[in-house]
């Protein structure tokens, strides 16, 4: 991860911020009793809308869901599905500084098939568990040359899709 993408939380702006710091909040939720690593998540839709989730493990390792995910569905679940921004934040301790956490490469991939969605290189902001150390990077740096629905011409039911949940907010 290059340092050229690390920011100043004080230079983010004010959504920013609070994008970072639901996230934070949600990270205290994980649900961590085999990794002990905490990770929460939250997202910004076009219409405005937070929504925030945290990781959720399971004795069946390989089930766990992650923070980003668990963030985005509760978007979608409210029919607020152009989401535009995402925070990611995590930690060994919710108290602890730590090292930036970035999105493992699966939730890579559903975030960037929920910019497709909303037609958005998707922000993605990354950070440690104090926000002390901050990186603010597109969806299309993180996973570049990516496979998505322009692969699987479905772009109009994507759009219908879009035109669906909002007719239905
Ligand atoms: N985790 C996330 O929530 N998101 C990621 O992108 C990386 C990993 C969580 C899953 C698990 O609860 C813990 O971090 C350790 O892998």
């Amino acid at each position: 991860m290059s340092s050229a993408h690390r920011i100043e939380l004080g230079a983010l702006d004010g959504g920013e911020q609070e994008l970072l710091q639901r996230a934070r909040a949600a990270m205290a939720r994980a649900y961590n009793p085999y990794s002990g690593f905490y990770v929460g998540a939250a997202v910004r839709t076009a219409s405005g809308g937070t929504f925030a989730g945290a990781a959720v493990e399971n004795a069946s390792f390989g089930l766990t869901i992650c923070a980003e995910p668990s963030a985005i569905l509760r978007a979608y679940a409210e029919g607020d599905v152009e989401i535009r921004a995402i925070a990611v934040v995590g930690g060994a301790s919710p108290e602890s500084a730590g090292e930036i956490v970035t999105p493992c490469g699966r939730c890579r991939q559903l975030i960037y098939e929920a910019g497709q969605v909303s037609g958005t290189d998707i922000a993605v902001l990354c950070a440690n568990a104090d926000l002390s150390k901050v990186m603010k990077i597109r969806i299309s740096d993180l996973l570049p040359f990516a496979f998505g629905p322009a692969d699987l011409n479905v772009r109009e039911k994507i759009d219908a899709f879009v035109g669906r949940a909002k007719g239905g907010r």
